[in-house]
């Protein structure tokens, strides 16, 4: 038996240890070829999601053949409001599309509250099969996406630059925004509560689209919300990411969860400046892992000086590209893992 890693829970519970614990953002799928290996068998990116013992196989991947210090999940945020009555596709090429949206009281009434074993039984299996062939190697990492991300999803109907039909809705009908994102907040809990149950030891929210918001806004529609989600999720540490929002780290540091994500436009030491009491995850710029294998390590380098030892789990600024070569992603987990020897 391989020896246990919970340098993650360490750093999360507060503690010191010899290195930071590495993983990244997107670490499942995406860039390896051993992934695409099984995708391509199948019909698609939902077949993979929805079929426990493949989501089990494609998480354990990245531990296996990069060597990271978690496992996180494969699966995505779009699957809660799926379970709510919003059936999304992935388009190749194009990505996340919803046939209906919501955009008026009668749309947002035909959502559902989510009953994660019945809604979400794929998810919890996988999670309960990856926690067990694990074996305790690395912690498991849960997710959901934040309100605020899921809603633009559901009033957009896929992706998009501005999210102004979101904006409007927050602007033009503000009952209907808040009712909406209510909704979100109550399933987005009991989904990540029972992803717990289910064997999650650490929990995620991504909050992608944060930055698409004003700081009023933020602090209206958002910040409520995240509250609530940090304060009802019992049993594991939560860390919060909130992409584009490197300012408002400050509002977000009144939040009680583990750990804060910190994007790669946010300098280090203004996020420890604003959050100082809070363990920060990052956030070296993915696109450092374009460059050459010395690049990378001295990117590497930098990022970990800038953090200095403690509350720090190494990661990107935000997801790793699918165009990446695995050996640049090897450099960076190997140079965070060499800073302990
Ligand atoms: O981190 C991981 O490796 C675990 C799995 C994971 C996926 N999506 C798998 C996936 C996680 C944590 C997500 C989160 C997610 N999904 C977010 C938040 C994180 C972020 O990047 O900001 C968002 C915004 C989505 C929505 C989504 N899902 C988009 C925009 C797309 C299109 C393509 C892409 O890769 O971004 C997806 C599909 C998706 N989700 C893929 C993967 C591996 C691509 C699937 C494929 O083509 O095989």
């Amino acid at each position: 038996m391989t020896a246990k890693n919970d340098l993650l829970l360490r750093v999360l519970a507060g503690e010191d240890t010899p290195r930071p614990p590495v993983w990244l953002m997107r670490q499942a799928g995406r860039i390896l070829p051993e992934y695409r290996a099984i995708r391509s068998r199948l019909s698609g990116f939902k077949e993979l999601v929805e079929t426990p013992e493949l989501a089990c196989e494609v998480t354990l991947q990245p531990v296996d053949l990069l060597g990271v210090d978690a496992a996180i999940l494969f699966s995505d945020i779009l699957v809660v409001p799926e379970a709510m009555g919003l059936p999304y596709q992935l388009v190749e090429k194009v990505g996340p599309r919803f046939e209906e949206t919501i955009g008026s009281r009668a749309d947002l009434d035909r959502l559902h509250a989510v009953e994660p074993e019945e809604h979400l039984r794929y998810v919890m299996d996988a999670m309960r099969m990856t926690r067990s062939a694990l074996d305790g190697r690395v912690p498991l990492i849960g997710f959901a996406g934040a309100p605020w991300t899921i809603f633009c999803y559901m009033v957009e109907g896929g992706g998009s630059k501005e999210w102004s039909k979101a904006r409007r809705m927050l602007r033009a009908e503000p009952a209907l925004a808040e009712d909406l994102l209510d909704r979100i907040t109550e399933a987005t809990i009991v989904y990540l509560n029972a992803q717990v149950a289910a064997g999650a030891q650490v929990l995620q929210l991504f909050d992608s689209w944060a930055g698409a918001l004003d700081a009023a806004l933020f602090e209206r529609y958002s910040m409520p919300r995240l509250r609530r989600i940090c304060e009802e999720v019992k049993g594991a540490p939560l860390i919060v990411f909130a992409k584009g929002a490197g300012w408002q780290l400050n509002r977000l540091a009144s939040l009680p969860c583990a750990a804060l994500g910190v994007d790669w436009h946010t300098p280090v030491s203004e996020a420890r400046q604003r959050a100082p009491k809070h363990v920060l995850q990052g956030n070296m710029d993915p696109s450092v892992l374009y460059g050459t294998e010395a690049e990378v390590r001295e990117a590497t380098q930098r990022m970990l000086s800038d953090f200095g030892h403690g509350g720090h789990v190494a990661n990107l600024g935000h997801g790793v590209y699918p165009d990446i070569n695995p050996d640049r992603v090897r450099a960076f987990i190997d140079e965070v893992k060499r800073s302990g020897s």
